[in-house]
């Protein structure tokens, strides 16, 4: 199955009852050869309207923090949990959750990323559970850097806050900015063999 056909699948999903107040489905967009995945928690007022993943004040600020690490938004696939807005953003609930992950866990088997960045506890709850390390809240965890042997490779599973958090509080822009390099490092590794730099 290819990116855009789960993509496609999103936009007629009747999983939830989210559909009937959303304006817009936001299955994800971005690089499907990605090393990096992000995942947040849902669309949000802008994002309803334009289909788009973080494209509202929150995503303004965390596509400037990858430039600031030298990553384009292009690079990098960007989803949430939830693919549509909860009326007035308010919290996922857990049924929305559980109705909404396959489409991630698609999302997340055809990317087969070497980094996953959760966006929030949310996002941190649903992706550690599922890689059955536990979640124990997002001050506990964000910033560890958790490995998993996933697609015959390590995986980096990376919590942090939400980028709407550091606006409401800006010291804690350094933690998520650190957070951020972590998983821009998988960027970085070299290719051990000829094969591994073509695939
Ligand atoms: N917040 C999220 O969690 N996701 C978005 O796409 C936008 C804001």
């Amino acid at each position: 199955m290819r990116l855009e056909e789960i993509e496609n699948e999103i936009r007629s999903c009747k999983r939830c009852e989210l559909w009937k107040s959303k304006t817009n489905y936001v299955p994800g967009e971005g690089n499907p050869k990605a090393k990096i995945v992000f995942i947040g928690e849902a669309p949000g007022r802008e994002e309803d309207i334009q289909g788009r993943p973080f494209v509202g004040k929150a995503g303004k600020y965390l596509t400037e923090v990858l430039k600031k690490l030298g990553v384009e938004r292009s690079e990098v696939y960007i989803t949430n949990v939830l693919k549509c807005r909860p009326p007035n953003n308010r919290d996922p609930k857990p049924e929305e959750i559980e109705a909404c992950k396959p489409h991630l866990l698609k999302q997340l088997e055809i990317t087969r990323p070497d980094a996953i960045v959760c966006l929030g506890r949310f996002s941190s709850d649903v992706i550690l559970n599922e890689f059955g390390l536990g979640f124990r809240g997002i001050s506990r965890d964000r910033g560890k850097v958790f490995e998993v042997e996933k697609w015959d490779k390590i995986v980096k599973i990376i919590p942090t806050y939400h980028p709407a958090a550091i606006l409401r509080n800006r010291g804690l822009a350094e933690y998520f900015e650190s957070d951020l390099k972590k998983a821009v490092e998988v960027l970085k590794r070299k290719p051990k063999t000829l094969l591994d730099f073509f695939s």
